[in-house]
């Protein structure tokens, strides 16, 4: 009901809707009319109520609700309904709560989505900076009825659909990928992803991906460890041209058609699109695994999405997981 009202007063907006042409509308009482026009005062809408004209719509809050995110939606597996997006005030981890919506069986596509984050947790145990209204901290669910290997892919197509969200909405920042799948904007951090599964064997069962996109942070809202290699859309200069809503709609959008397609017709495309987009392959740069570091030109990314580097005699290694600490940077 409140999601239908919403609805009628956008599209009667700046005009005044009558309580009485509203109730007739939706065959009901003027009361619940009224009482759902409470309910989305209390959301933060400014709603205005005239005795004699009715309401109108007058604001709509910057805050990330499943029926301002879908409006205009149109995907097929991720979000494709608006009760597929949960959104919270304030969570602990988006990851962590979409795996427990997982486990009690959520469908694929499901979405979570919070204004603040608590325990925000970033790669390799990190924590990550998720303060309330300054970033878009978002997980999804997935499904794939795919095998084990092609796991890694998954955080590249997330990687690659945050980079063309970006280009498709603010086409003067210019983002990059560096390895596996953070986004740079001046080479420091705008965008961290977790991908999180449960398989079991050679069964996957569930993929929990995250993503935290810096939005409105300002250069004093960082941490101190933070200040140098971080930043954020409003930073770069781009938070005046959309809203957090706009961008997370796309975000969601670039994700179901990459993986659709990625369903249809397998990884190559997600490849391509990363290695266009990549800010990584032909520097030199020094990668920390568990097997300790190592320097060298980064040559490619195999299909797996593994990074090959040549060290300084020449030897190649490849590696499927670690972070790259250090990288020579664009003149
Ligand atoms: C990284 O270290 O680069 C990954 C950061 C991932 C942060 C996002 S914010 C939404 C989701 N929930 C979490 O707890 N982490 C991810």
């Amino acid at each position: 009901m409140k999601e239908t009202i919403l609805k009628l007063l956008k599209n009667a907006a700046p005009s005044y809707l009558s309580g009485e042409e509203m109730a007739a509308k939706l065959k009901t009482s003027r009361t619940s009319i009224w009482k759902s026009i409470k309910l989305l005062q209390k959301s933060g809408y400014n709603v205005e109520g005239s005795p004699r004209r009715g309401y109108r719509l007058l604001e709509i809050p910057d805050l990330l609700y499943p029926a301002e995110i879908s409006e205009g939606l149109q995907t097929k597996i991720i979000a494709n309904r608006p009760n597929l997006i949960h959104h919270f005030m304030q969570v602990d981890s988006t990851n962590n709560r979409l795996k427990l919506l997982a486990e009690e069986g959520a469908p694929e596509g499901t979405v979570v989505i919070a204004e603040e984050q608590t325990a925000g947790k970033g790669r390799l145990g990190r924590s990550w900076l998720s303060p309330g209204g300054k970033g878009i901290w978002l997980s999804f669910l997935l499904r794939p009825p795919k095998p084990m290997e092609e796991i890694s892919v998954f955080t590249l197509l997330t990687a690659v659909a945050v980079a063309n969200a970006l280009k498709n909405k603010l086409p003067d920042i210019e983002a990059g990928i560096k390895w596996p799948n953070d986004i740079l904007i001046q080479d420091r951090k705008v965008c961290g992803i977790l991908t999180e599964l449960k398989a079991e064997a050679d069964r996957l069962h569930y993929l929990v991906t995250g993503l935290g996109l810096n939005f409105n942070f300002t250069r004093s809202d960082f941490t101190p460890e933070l200040k140098n290699s971080a930043t954020s859309i409003f930073a770069g200069d781009g938070s005046h041209l959309l809203s957090r809503k706009e961008m997370a709609g796309e975000i969601l959008r670039e994700i179901d058609v990459i993986y659709q397609k990625y369903l249809t017709v397998g990884t190559d495309d997600i490849l391509v699109q990363w290695k266009a987009q990549n800010v990584t392959l032909g520097k030199t740069i020094t990668l920390k695994s568990l097997g300790g570091s190592f320097s060298g030109k980064a040559l490619d990314i195999d299909k797996y999405g593994a990074l090959i580097i040549a060290g300084p005699g020449g030897e190649r290694r490849r590696f499927v997981a670690g972070e790259i600490i250090a990288q020579e940077v664009p003149k």
